[in-house]
């Protein structure tokens, strides 16, 4: 399992100076909508530079085939190392990606999200019309089946996702917490410890350590559970 730590701060400045802190762990590190938007690569590359971890670019993209795939390639040119798109935006867009991505010599980790770890049970059925978890597993498998590498989802649906499509795929799951602290907006949270015993490959924490008064010590806490 991996920690991957969501660069969600105000500025450019503040991320980099939450990077400096981590300096020496075994970190990925997720630059997401806010930061990539206002920041752009330079704040990825100073990322990449100053911790020498990779990066994973949560953009989730959701478009039509030809310009999810043209985003994608993008994406892969500009040297993150992992990047999401919707499932929901269908099998044919994950196979366009994965077909415009099969030129490279090398190309990223390229995950599925599936239902983002806000929704309640209840927010999902509203829009999705059916349980989390059989959406979830439907996902995934369309992903796999589109070449994909695995799916983003909530530690809870990790295990029946390697269930139904294979141990390989990847899981990635935001909403990591620690025992007895704030959700925030998030609804389907665990602990580091029930991510590594539902076999999670990645786990993604925010807030947790970048509003810790010692942010070293939370990851670091984090990690413990690694081992
Ligand atoms: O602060 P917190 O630990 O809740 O941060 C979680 C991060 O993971 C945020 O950057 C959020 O955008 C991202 N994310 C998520 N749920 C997903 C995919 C990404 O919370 N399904």
């Amino acid at each position: 399992m991996k920690l991957c730590v969501a660069l969600d701060l105000g500025s450019a400045e503040e991320n980099l100076a939450i990077v400096e802190k981590l300096s020496g762990l075994d970190l990925w590190f997720k630059i997401g909508l806010r930061g990539f938007i206002r920041d752009g690569w330079r704040f990825v590359d100073s990322v990449k530079r100053l911790s020498g971890a990779p990066i994973f670019l949560d953009l989730k993209l959701c478009d039509i085939p030809n310009t999810t795939a043209d985003a994608a390639l993008a994406i892969a040119e500009g040297g993150a190392d992992m990047f999401n798109l919707h499932a929901s935006a269908g099998i044919r867009a994950m196979s366009a990606v994965m077909d415009r991505l099969s030129a490279l010599k090398t190309r990223p980790l390229v995950l599925a999200v599936t239902a983002l770890t806000s929704f309640s049970a209840e927010e999902f059925a509203a829009i999705y019309n059916q349980p989390i978890e059989n959406a979830a597993i439907a996902m995934a498998k369309s992903a796999q089946s589109a070449g994909l590498d695995g799916a983003v989802c909530s530690v809870y649906e990790s295990r029946a996702i390697k269930a139904a499509c294979s141990e390989a795929c990847i899981t990635l799951c935001p909403g990591a917490r620690f025992e007895g602290g704030e959700t925030d907006d998030q609804s389907r949270v665990a602990t580091p410890q029930t991510a590594r015993q539902e076999r999670c490959d990645f786990i993604v924490m925010g807030r947790p350590i970048l509003r810790a008064s010692d942010p070293k010590a939370a990851a670091l806490q984090a990690l413990s559970a690694f081992c």
